[in-house]
């Protein structure tokens, strides 16, 4: 993480290195992030066993972390499963508002999508990164809280840096840049994905099928037309990810189709 972000987060009632868990009592201690998006190392410590270091700098994150280890153990010794279901139930946890969560279903589907093609082994962790980015907005909406609330919630849950810096990445404001594909990908989905949802939502069956990307960018050009939407956060987005806008729009318009019952744009 850089210097900015940091001291963004430093009037925070947490501090960073250090989460104590009320739950299990436990100490879980972890180190920020490298310059290049990677984390530094994680140290957990357990009621049943002694601080093990662990190190990881792929950016193809190692699923070990996100798993329960076979045999199962005291929920309170490692990391809390990461899987999709208690993602979406944390999401509910935090987000009452039905467009928001319609919102991150979208973005899901669309960082889903993206990483079938940039890094498949990890399509969860890329869903879940979806899912959760604006998990916290609902209660915590200010540029003082959000994300940040959202990335400390995260952090006591135990999921793991790669999730959390992605999630701080897609704000601009918070300073944290975006380096590996997974970070570049939510920046470019996430205005797109309510651009795309406020273009069916005027058609005439209010059908993601009605929308198609040649009519889609023309839009972009009305500015009274979803004036809340970043039209530069969406061109940035697809040239930072190095696809063409275009392509990007189609794409991320078969993306949002998958779910279209659950995004209420089936028609
Ligand atoms: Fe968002």
């Amino acid at each position: 993480m850089d210097q900015a972000a940091t001291l963004a987060t430093d009037h925070l009632p947490f501090r960073r290195s250090q989460v104590r868990s009320a739950e299990c009592g436990v100490l879980r201690t972890s180190d920020d992030f490298n310059a290049d998006g990677s984390s530094r190392h994680i140290v957990r410590a357990s009621r049943r066993s002694s601080p093990k270091p662990s190190s990881h700098k792929s950016e193809h994150l190692p699923r070990e972390l996100f798993e329960r280890p076979a045999g199962g153990v005291d929920a309170c010794d490692t990391f809390l499963p990461m899987d999709r279901d208690s993602a979406f139930a944390l999401l509910r946890e935090y987000t009452h508002n039905e467009s928001l969560v319609k919102h991150a279903l979208a973005v899901e589907a669309c960082m889903r999508a993206y990483a079938r093609q940039f890094d498949p082994a990890n399509e969860d962790v890329w869903g879940i990164v979806g899912l959760l980015h604006d998990f916290d907005y609902d209660m915590f909406p200010t540029k003082e809280e959000h994300p940040y609330v959202g990335e400390k919630i995260l952090e006591d849950r135990g999921y793991p840096p790669e999730v959390r810096r992605a999630i701080l990445s897609h704000a601009e404001y918070t300073g944290v840049s975006r380096e590996t594909p997974m970070e570049k990908t939510l920046f470019a989905c996430d205005e797109l994905a309510g651009f795309l949802t406020a273009c069916a939502l005027v058609k005439p069956n209010k059908s993601i099928f009605e929308v198609e990307a040649p009519s889609v960018k023309k839009k972009m050009k009305d500015k009274a037309f979803a004036r809340s939407v970043n039209r530069d956060d969406i061109t940035k987005g697809a040239a930072d990810l190095g696809v063409d806008l275009e392509r990007h729009i189609a794409f991320c318009i078969e993306a949002l189709r998958s779910v279209a019952g659950d995004l209420g744009l089936a028609g």
